[in-house]
């Protein structure tokens, strides 16, 4: 559950990424597979050499997903049901790759956002990131 101000914090956190989404999402896949080389197993078939178009393209992806549910939290579930079962029937992410890929992405807005991202700010997308990662993990269960 999350509260109005943590909505709030969120729904604004977001509207400040929505215009950069591919280039946001590109830097902190590039952190992923650069700080946590294991993640890169997952990726084989696909270009993770720093600067790849493909890491831009998936970037996008995976940001665009994120946003799918940011203004809706009371709707996660039924938002990210599809990608859940991809992730854990098709691609079989191991769930702890979701807590590396989180953090990457909380970097990322940290330095982009230092104004807006306060500790607050921070303690919200957080809780939210951590939500979006048990959605994602959850049919493993
Ligand atoms: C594919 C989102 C975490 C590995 C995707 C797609 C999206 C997505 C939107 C594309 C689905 C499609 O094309 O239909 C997310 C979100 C994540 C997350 C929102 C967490 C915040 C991870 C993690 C890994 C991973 C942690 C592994 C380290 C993959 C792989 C693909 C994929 C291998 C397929 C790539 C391809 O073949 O093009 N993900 N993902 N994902 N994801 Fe994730």
């Amino acid at each position: 559950m999350y509260s109005a101000t943590e909505k709030a914090l969120i729904a604004s956190i977001w509207e400040k990424v929505t215009p950069h989404t591919e280039q946001w999402g590109g830097e902190a896949l590039e952190r992923l597979f650069a700080v946590f080389p294991q993640t890169k197993i997952y990726f084989k078939h696909v270009d993770t050499s720093p600067g790849s178009a493909a890491i831009r393209t998936h970037g996008d992806k995976v940001m665009k997903a994120i946003g799918s549910t940011a203004g809706d939290l009371d709707n996660m579930l039924t938002t990210l049901s599809s990608l859940s079962n991809l992730h854990a029937y098709n691609l079989m992410v191991d769930p702890v790759n979701f807590k590396l890929l989180s953090h990457c992405i909380l970097v990322v807005l940290a330095n982009h956002l230092p104004s807006e991202f306060t500790p607050e700010a921070h303690l919200a997308f957080d809780k939210f990131l951590a939500s979006v990662a048990a959605i994602l993990s959850q049919k493993y269960r």
